[in-house]
């Protein structure tokens, strides 16, 4: 197979066609930015979000998990400013009537080389202007000027529908760990500095030029809030940017396509904030951020509720508000990056060609997959499979030929494939291949378990 450039619609198929995702709502034509997760998917995406637990709660002493409400109390979105000022910069097109964002408009024209968030209004109509962008949908230059649009969806709650039962939809999942602070505080015994995290949805009503997982209107957040002392603040701050690199890193992604993205316009409170960025197939995109959001939650939440803040540390007696490090990355997002880092297009020695998703073992959706070289050695072949599924996600494929059913895995990314072959009903023994290098080895199925386990791990 000719190398050829990654594009975003080979992964969107590949992920189509393998059932890694899918179109939301597929059989009524799809639903603008939804995409529902498949079977292979589905596997992808918990092993990343576990992964990241893994990480940043398992291995992090003094970091606390917590599962908060995604509908939460209306004064929350008050508090954090979401209601009055929470805004993406809209335009129409004249000719065709679709709404796009201005600064996402301006980072897809210039594959991501310039950070529009930090331009105003005006700015961004001037650069749309100078640089001819055209809707992407029409092919017409005939903008409405920019404004904003809040895109909390909202609900209601109750039967009335009445603006008192309004309720909105989180946009992040942070501020169910800043409401819980205390909570978490206390009953963990926990002493400052130390941190919440939380993985679950998040809903904005995102109009985007369509890069599949990239920016959806349903995600999902890894969020992770540190408190402490504002003079241990920029060192947690510079500890948890390398700490965030080296867990993509890890996890795959490689560091030629990764860069941090200082931001140079600040939120009034914040005093450091900066992006990691993706090179990803439509150019360098944020793939997470890390904010010093200085004590401006907290705060807030405590002048909204009522309810104090104060930390009271336990050797001084000292009470203050302590300031927030915030780590937060989307999974969905983070999917897309290794699903892209993963795929390589393979011309093999001997003129064969495969597609081969190179996936971190850790993460990839089935650990092994068991494969009887013909059908009448499939019940030693089940007896095999028997035994793996219950340590890992295996798949059992028992259809066409072994060639075929290699590659289907490959596709899929499976590190291991386990043929069952005749010598096995004598000796027991098994073939097992390696994803990436095709390399086989002999080995006994009864070690099959262990000796997968270990290459699996993520440390
Ligand atoms: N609490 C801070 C916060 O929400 P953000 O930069 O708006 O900050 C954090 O979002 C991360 O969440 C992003 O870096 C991205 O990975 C992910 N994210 C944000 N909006 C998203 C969307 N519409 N679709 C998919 N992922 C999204």
């Amino acid at each position: 197979m000719a190398e050829s450039k990654l594009t975003m619609e080979k992964i969107v198929n590949l992920c189509k066609n393998r059932g890694f995702v899918y179109p939301g709502s597929d059989i009524y034509g799809g639903f603008a930015n939804t995409w529902d997760f498949g079977p292979v998917g589905v596997e992808l995406k918990n092993n990343v979000k576990r992964s990241w637990w893994k990480r940043f709660v398992q291995e992090s002493p003094n970091t606390y998990g917590v599962d908060a409400a995604i509908l939460m109390n209306p004064r929350v979105w008050e508090a954090s400013g979401h209601v009055q000022s929470f805004g993406d910069p809209k335009m129409d097109c004249k000719n065709c009537k679709q709404r796009f964002r201005a600064d996402t408009l301006i980072e897809a024209h210039s594959k991501g080389a310039v950070a529009a968030e930090a331009m105003t209004n005006e700015q961004m109509e001037a650069y749309i202007a100078e640089h001819d962008i055209k809707c992407p949908h029409c092919g017409v230059r005939s903008w409405t000027p920019i404004r904003k649009f809040n895109p909390m969806f909202i609900t209601s709650r109750g039967t009335l529908e009445a603006e008192s039962d309004k309720v909105y939809l989180r946009p992040e999942t942070c501020q169910g760990e800043y409401v819980n602070f205390l909570n978490v505080q206390r009953t963990s015994r926990a002493k400052v500095p130390f941190a919440i995290a939380q993985i679950g949805k998040s809903f904005r009503n995102e109009i985007t030029p369509g890069n599949f997982l990239f920016r959806t209107v349903e995600f999902e957040q890894m969020e992770l809030q540190m408190f402490c002392r504002e003079e241990q603040s920029m060192d947690i701050y510079a500890d948890y940017k390398a700490k965030a690199l080296k867990y993509i890193e890890d996890l795959g992604l490689k560091a030629e396509n990764l860069r941090f993205h200082d931001h140079d316009k600040l939120a009034h409170y914040a005093k450091a904030a900066c992006d990691i960025q993706y090179n990803f197939p439509m150019g360098w995109q944020e793939l997470n951020g890390i904010h010093h959001r200085g004590v401006w939650d907290l705060s807030r939440h405590q002048e909204y509720s009522g309810k104090s803040m104060l930390y009271i540390d336990p050797f001084t007696n000292e009470k203050y508000i302590p300031n927030v490090i915030e780590y937060s990355i989307g999974a969905d997002r983070l999917t897309l990056a290794l699903l892209c880092a993963a795929y390589e297009e393979q011309t093999l020695e001997d003129g064969d060609t495969r597609v081969v998703m190179h996936f971190h073992p850790a993460i990839a959706p089935y650990k092994v997959a068991v494969l009887p070289l013909q059908k009448n050695l499939s019940e030693k072949a089940k007896e095999v499979y028997g035994v793996l599924c219950k340590k890992f996600m295996c798949d059992y494929d028992e259809a066409g030929s072994i060639g075929k059913r290699y590659r289907r895995q490959d596709e899929i990314g499976t590190p291991f494939c386990v043929t069952v072959d005749f010598d096995t009903l004598n000796d027991n023994t098994v073939t097992v291949r390696d994803r990436d290098s095709m390399e086989q080895i002999r080995l006994n199925a009864d070690e099959l378990a262990a000796y997968i386990e270990r290459l699996v791990e993520f440390n």
